[in-house]
């Protein structure tokens, strides 16, 4: 299967092992490691699908857990494999969300499609993904699939940040300029979608949604007054957010969401 190049050019220079260590950037992480260590048992076997550079991966294998990895992006398998301790219960292979077939069905406890929903342009490579992703969790696993959700980027790369001019989007058909939904293709990299589009997709499949989670919650909106945040201000923000991200009145306005659901 071959990789999109404006993908792999993208992560070959992108510093993808740093963006989760910024003051705002541990948001996403801790919420995410929250969720996973809630449903993770002692002896848990976890795939992490699009591992990147293997942020979640490391830290699940030190905490004593086995986990195997898959990442479609040489480059990041090579920090990855720089950042593997000694003794870690991690494996990485090269591979694509879209065709697991090197992992058997039902091996997994918790699996983890963080990212690669982020640069999968239509409904039906979306669903091969997911579909793969449940194929390996075992009965009664659980399943993180996370999104790029398209409000929280046009309030935050958009109208506050100026990265993305919304006006040339709705120019080039990449924004609706009634709905403001957005549409993607593979060099625009990044695919956004809203909690109605991740709805239609999962309708396809018979599993039980257990948390729906805004899981950078405003902080990338607000990334300027989070990082300047003392120690003391930084934890209750945190609690703030873990008390809100299942928000539904909020949930849109978050730059990532994970579906967080149940393989029946
Ligand atoms: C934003 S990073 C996320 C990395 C990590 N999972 C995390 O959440 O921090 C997205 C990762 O997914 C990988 N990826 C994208 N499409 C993929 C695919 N079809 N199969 C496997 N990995 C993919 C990218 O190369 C990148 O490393």
């Amino acid at each position: 299967m071959k990789a999109n190049p404006y993908l792999t050019d993208f992560y070959n220079q992108y510093d993808e092992d740093s963006r989760l260590t910024s003051k705002h950037g541990s948001v996403e992480f801790l919420t995410t490691m929250r969720y996973v260590e809630k449903y993770l048992k002692p002896c848990g076997r976890v795939l992490e699908i699009g591992a990147g550079t293997g942020r979640y991966s490391h830290a699940l294998a030190r905490q004593g857990y086995a986990v195997d990895a898959v990442e479609l992006v040489e480059h990041n398998i090579e920090i990855f494999r720089k950042n593997t301790l000694p003794n870690e219960n991690v494996t990485v292979l090269q591979g694509n969300a879209l065709d697991l077939s090197a992992f058997s069905d039902n091996q997994y406890d918790i699996t983890l499609l963080l990212g690669p929903l982020y640069h999968l342009y239509h409904k039906e490579d979306k669903q091969q993904a997911i579909r793969e992703a449940i194929r390996v969790t075992k009965r009664g696993g659980i399943i993180f699939a996370a999104y790029v959700i398209s409000d929280g980027c046009l309030l935050d790369e958009g109208f506050k940040r100026g990265n993305i001019s919304v006006a040339e989007y709705i120019k080039n058909g990449l924004l609706d300029s009634e709905t403001f939904a957005a549409k993607s293709e593979p060099k625009d990299l990044f695919e956004l979608v809203r909690k109605e589009d991740i709805d239609d997709l999962m309708s396809a499949f018979p599993v039980k949604r257990l948390h729906y989670v805004a899981s950078d919650g405003c902080a990338l909106l607000m990334r300027e007054a989070i990082d300047a945040m003392d120690r003391e201000t930084f934890d209750l923000y945190l609690k703030y957010h873990f008390a809100t991200c299942e928000r539904e009145d909020l949930s849109g306005v978050a730059s990532h969401a994970i579906d967080i659901f149940k393989k029946q």
